[in-house]
């Protein structure tokens, strides 16, 4: 078929990934999630013990992880050289320590390089999220989307009640903090030209897919 990539940034818990996924099931396109990459990475450093602040160990540790990770919307897995990661690379100790990874640039080349090559891979015809995929990834992509959502809507998608238990405003600010941390590589806050922002503040996930696949049916 003809290329059709739909690229999704946005924040953590505005439904972006859930939502891509559904989308990539809908249109019958590959599902690629960059940020279990950059976790995928982050686990393998702090398993090999890698300093996060050393940039060259960091970037090194980039070029040779044995990554093998699900571009299917049906099936979710990740490997590090052999060892499922799938849910180890959800855990917090993960979560913390992603954006000292994820803001080591040449980390990012590389792992850049490998969503491209994915992509190549399945003839341009998936749906990619993350945070950079609409302004450096695939700013070529013939749907580029910014699914946005009110920092409240945000944090109740994760469980998370502000006003709540004191580990609730903890959790909060972790959530919060990253977001900050992520945002000094990647602006995924506001929408380049020519990308489309969604926000799902108000919209439950039936919504949300729906409204996705009108801005994608409107260009194809
Ligand atoms: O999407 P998710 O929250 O799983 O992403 C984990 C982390 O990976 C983000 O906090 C960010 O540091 C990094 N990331 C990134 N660029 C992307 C996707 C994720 O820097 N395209």
């Amino acid at each position: 078929g003809r290329p059709l990539v739909v690229a999704i940034d946005g924040p953590s818990g505005s439904g972006k990934s859930s939502v891509s996924k559904e989308v990539a099931r809908r249109l019958s396109l590959a599902y690629l999630d960059t940020g279990a990459m950059y976790r995928a990475l982050t686990w393998y450093c702090l398993d090999r013990g890698t300093d996060l602040a050393d940039a060259s160990a960091v970037e090194l540790a980039a070029e040779e992880l044995p990554l093998d990770i699900s571009t299917s919307p049906h099936a979710e897995y990740v490997r590090v050289d052999g060892t499922d990661v799938t849910d180890a690379i959800r855990e917090p100790a993960i979560s913390s320590a992603v954006s000292a990874v994820a803001t080591t640039l040449g980390a990012r080349t590389e792992l850049i390089r490998r969503q491209r090559a994915l992509i190549e891979k399945h003839n341009r015809r998936m749906v990619v999220e993350g945070r950079d995929i609409t302004t450096v990834v695939a700013p070529a992509a013939q749907v580029r989307m910014l699914l946005t959502a009110s920092e409240e809507a945000r944090l109740r998608r994760r469980g998370i009640q502000l006003g709540g238990t004191q580990s609730a405003e903890q959790l909060a600010a972790q959530v919060t903090q990253r977001d900050a941390k992520d945002s000094t590589v990647v602006n995924f806050t506001q929408a380049a030209d020519g990308v489309v922002t969604l926000d799902s503040s108000e919209l439950d996930f039936e919504e949300t897919v729906s409204a996705a696949l009108r801005i994608v049916t409107k260009v194809i």
